[in-house]
């Protein structure tokens, strides 16, 4: 299918009735419903579809940079790029059989990105919707270069939340966190379950591979589920920072919370030839379940 700015969009469904929609421009989920129909993913009203920006909602990918702390623009220039599709992709790894329902989308350095980042790469995002519902991005990401060269990446990942006050993250418990409204000092998270109630924009360290948002209002979980990527990024804007923002409406902030899979305190280096995978899979479940930790 066609999105609305006539970027093309592939369409996952399962036997059930769950569906995912993926766009090429910026390799970007935007679209993630249970077989009930429901919407689990956040996106603006206000969302602007036209590149040269990612639409606000969904589950960008920030690469090869994380924020904007570099020399590259915010988050870097891989949301902003129309992908490819790979028709013939290669058979899934052992570990990637998540059912039949997956589409391949390729990245590689244009002749623009090597100017502001001179790093050649082949970066290759799976996308699939397994037979209960999950969703899971693969990425992997080659160094076709000559020389070694390091990037931050990020799963930016805007659920869907009843009320942001009502909700709560479990999993970041006393951890070390780098603080974004604070040019990223270190503290160290304290108590219980994470609630909220202003802005909070934090990189979490070293998080469990494993974690949950907790919807009492909606009697939902989402259980959030990485490898390859030991950060955690939470992020609401809130009041203030909404009202400034074009593509979000004044009050939507109450209705989204991102959770990204990360990999930004220590930037990921790939040698020449090197290959690296970060996986995120997402469940939604009727309470908190983290089996495997
Ligand atoms: C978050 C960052 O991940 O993304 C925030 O931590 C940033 O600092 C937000 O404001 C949105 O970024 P953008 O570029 O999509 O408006």
């Amino acid at each position: 299918t066609k999105d609305w700015n006539g970027v093309d969009q592939i369409v996952l469904r399962n036997p059930q009735g769950a569906s995912a929609r993926v766009s090429l421009h910026g390799g970007q989920v935007t679209s993630w419903r249970n077989d009930r129909g429901e919407e689990l993913l956040f996106t603006s009203s206000k969302a602007i579809f036209k590149p040269p920006k990612a639409m606000r909602g969904g589950i960008p990918i920030c690469f090869p940079q994380f924020g904007n702390c570099g020399s590259l623009e915010q988050h870097g220039f891989a949301r902003n790029k129309v992908w490819t599709i790979d028709d013939n992709p290669p058979p899934f790894h052992p570990n990637d059989t998540y059912g039949k329902s997956f589409v391949d989308l390729l990245l590689k350095s244009s002749e623009d990105d090597l100017k502001c980042w001179p790093h050649s790469f082949e970066f290759r995002l799976r996308v699939s919707l397994s037979s209960d519902g999950n969703l899971s991005l693969i990425s992997r990401i080659r160094n076709v270069n000559g020389k070694p060269y390091s990037f931050s990446f990020a799963y930016h990942t805007y659920f869907s939340v009843s009320d942001i006050s009502e909700v709560r993250i479990e999993g970041l418990e006393t951890l070390d966190y780098l603080d974004n409204l604070c040019q990223r000092e270190r503290f160290t998270e304290q108590g219980d379950a994470i609630t909220f109630e202003s802005e909070v924009d934090r990189i979490y360290l070293s998080s469990p591979n494993c974690i949950a948002i907790l919807d009492h209002e909606r009697k939902r979980t989402y259980v959030i589920r990485k490898e390859g990527l030991p950060d955690m990024v939470v992020w609401n804007p809130w009041e203030k920072k909404s009202k400034a923002m074009m593509d979000l409406g004044d009050e939507e902030y109450k209705q989204m919370l991102c959770v990204d899979a990360a990999a930004v305190e220590k930037p990921i280096t790939l040698k020449p030839g090197e290959e690296w995978t970060g996986r995120l899979e997402l469940a939604v479940v009727p309470s908190s379940f983290c089996s495997d930790d």
